[in-house]
């Protein structure tokens, strides 16, 4: 089979269900429907994107036989029951991040997958800019020497007015961790794929500075900035930002910041990883370049380019350097991934890209985070009996 032999279907028709149809048309797949929210909805997203078939069920989905992936990119809170149905459909599964609302729904997604023999994997896309993936290899090689810390944030401002409404507010729709869990997981994930060490113990001090919020009566667009005339107050129970210490199982320290409500800041990821032999920094905003830092030499600055990266990059690259490449590019080379194991059947024995037991490993360290910050105290990520199937790390491509 090739890719061009295979249907997929994206459930949720929203942000980022876009950018999955979409991804999904530039690497060759057959998109063959959508599912909204209401058939009426997803008949609309589904004459707007150009897809032939908009789905009235999830039932009517699954029973499509020329569809053999489904996408899930609704909300959090249905990301459990979706991709367990799809599994039990014995169809491949790409699902967001989260994963899952708790570790108990991700680690039995987790068993599900193993024991259906089908293809698993969690939306890190931003493992996909080729720069990460080219230091992902250049720190398995040793290029940095011993990693000592890990540092960065993730930000982002439009959550920062009370009239910023989206159903990630609300705990039952988005999670009991709202900025970790939104934008945090993709930091968490980034570094323990980079480095190769999980996170062990957390010391978290989470922050909701926006205590009520005016919630629009009508429907809102996530990243919109439309408001509603008609609102009501809402109280907050998630956090708005995080600061967080964190111990690596490899021996490296780390401390990371996550702010929903951060002025200027649009979506930047920012790290930085300081070695015994060297240092390497990224930022999401200025995703085609990197810092390496050196102390008995100038500093370089890394502009991706596959005639200049380890084939771990190369790999991700889809242009030549000088050629832009950007988030959109990150979901296309995360696919090919994931679709040449769907060609090939099932999953390879060590698969490169983010499987579901990435997706479950955060939600583990995500649980740890909320303990940490209820009772002031650090706490060790708990991978132990059940749970500890999935705390495992791929390979690097
Ligand atoms: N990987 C990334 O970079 C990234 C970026 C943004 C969002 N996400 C994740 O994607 C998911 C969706 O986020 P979004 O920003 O696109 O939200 P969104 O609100 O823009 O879109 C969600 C869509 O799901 C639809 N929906 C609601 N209930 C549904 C149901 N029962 N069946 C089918 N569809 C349903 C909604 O109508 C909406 O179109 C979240 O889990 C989020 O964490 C990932």
């Amino acid at each position: 089979m090739t890719i061009a032999d295979i249907g997929a279907a994206v459930i949720g028709t929203g942000f980022i269900g876009t950018v999955h149809v979409e991804a999904l048309r530039r690497v060759g797949v057959d998109v063959r429907g959508v599912l909204g929210s209401s058939p009426e909805r997803g008949a609309a997203r589904a004459s707007a994107l150009g897809v032939r078939h908009a789905y009235p069920t999830l039932d009517d989905l699954l029973s499509d036989a020329r569809v053999q992936v489904v996408h899930v990119t609704s909300p959090n809170d249905l990301h459990h029951s979706q991709a367990r149905a799809v599994l039990e459909a014995g169809k491949h599964v790409v699902c967001e991040k989260p994963l899952a609302m708790t570790a108990d729904e991700s680690s039995d997604l987790v068993r599900l997958a193993a024991a259906t023999g089908l293809v698993n994997a969690t939306n890190f896309n931003i493992r996909y800019y080729p720069l990460n993936q080219h230091a992902r290899k250049a720190v398995a090689d040793g290029d940095l020497g011993e990693v000592r810390l890990v540092t960065g944030r993730y930000f982002q401002d439009w959550l920062l007015l009370d009239s910023d409404w989206n159903w990630r507010l609300q705990p039952d729709r988005g999670g009991a961790l709202r900025a970790v869990g939104d934008i945090g997981s993709h930091w968490l994930d980034l570094m323990t794929f980079v480095t190769g060490q999980h996170v062990s113990s957390v010391m978290a001090d989470l922050t909701t500075f926006i205590e009520t919020r005016q919630e629009p009566t009508g429907p809102v667009e996530t990243f919109s900035t439309d408001r509603s005339a008609e609102t009501m107050t809402r109280d907050i129970a998630t956090e708005d930002t995080a600061t967080i210490l964190l111990r690596f199982d490899g021996g490296a320290r780390g401390a990371v910041s996550i702010s929903q409500i951060s002025p200027g800041r649009k979506n930047s990821l920012v790290y930085e990883i300081d070695g015994s032999d060297g240092a390497w920094s990224w930022d999401s905003e200025q995703p085609d370049q990197a810092w390496i830092g050196h102390r008995e030499r100038p500093n370089e600055i890394l502009i991706r380019n596959p005639a200049l990266m380890n084939a771990a990059g190369q790999a991700a690259a889809a242009l030549p350097g000088g050629h832009v490449e950007g988030f959109f590019d990150t979901f296309c080379a995360h696919f090919r991934a994931v679709y040449a194991d769907v060609a090939a059947g099932g999953p390879s024995s060590s698969p490169g890209y983010p499987t579901f037991a990435a997706g479950h490993d955060e939600m583990l360290v995500r649980e740890a985070i909320a303990r940490s910050a209820r009772e002031g105290r650090w706490v060790d990520v708990d991978r132990s009996t059940a749970r500890s199937d999935a705390a495992h790390v791929e390979t690097p491509a």
